[in-house]
């Protein structure tokens, strides 16, 4: 058996789910190749039993080239098993996790697969109040800052927000239904 994960990432969080993704996929048992949705120009997905496909989120976007690489997969795609997954600052909070499923990860999968896909994972950020990637960057994470004080909680802290354990079980789930289903 034999498993893709690609991965579109701004800041390198969704770089990072990727690979940990990866290397739980290839402790089961399965080969896996791992590649930055960046370097790929055309991809012969049909090697693959599963396909895993993942972005981080910049307002209220994957990037350009992951769901390039869906929309261009998309017939190939319908004929193997596919998950998707983010990274996104929605994931973080209770209250805005439904928005973060139904509009990043449920809206994508419509709107790119012509299959449901075997399944799909929501993750969270991280907040970095060192990181300077521009403007935006700065805006959102002073956005950040202030929603976490008023949490009570100290914004001059890198906090991560992803959850390695849930991240390492989504993925042995994959490998599960995928030797289940063969
Ligand atoms: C400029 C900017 C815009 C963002 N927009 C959103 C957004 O619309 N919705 C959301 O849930 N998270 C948003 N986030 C949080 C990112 O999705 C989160 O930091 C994610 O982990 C980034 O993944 P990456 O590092 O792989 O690109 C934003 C972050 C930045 C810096």
């Amino acid at each position: 058996m034999k498993a893709l994960v690609v991965y579109g990432s701004r800041y390198g969080t969704a770089a990072e789910i990727a690979q940990e993704v990866a290397r739980v996929i290839k402790d089961e048992g399965v080969e896996v190749d791992l590649e930055d949705a960046r370097g790929i120009k055309d991809c012969d997905v049909s090697p693959y039993d599963l396909v895993v496909v993942g972005s981080g989120i910049k307002i209220g976007k994957w990037t350009s080239k992951s769901l390039k690489f869906l929309k261009d997969n998309r017939s190939s795609l319908a004929n193997r098993k596919v998950a998707i997954f983010v990274s996104c600052g929605a994931a973080n909070e209770e209250s805005s996790r439904a928005e973060g499923q139904e509009k990043y990860l449920d809206e994508v999968a419509a709107k790119n697969l012509i299959n449901e896909p075997l399944s799909t994972g929501l993750f969270g950020s991280v907040y970095d109040p060192e990181a300077n990637h521009g403007l935006m960057f700065k805006m959102v994470n002073r956005s950040v800052r202030k929603n976490l004080q008023k949490q009570g909680i100290d914004p001059s802290k890198r906090l991560d927000y992803r959850d390695w354990g849930e991240i390492r079980s989504w993925a042995r789930g994959l490998v599960d239904k995928l030797k289940n289903d063969s």
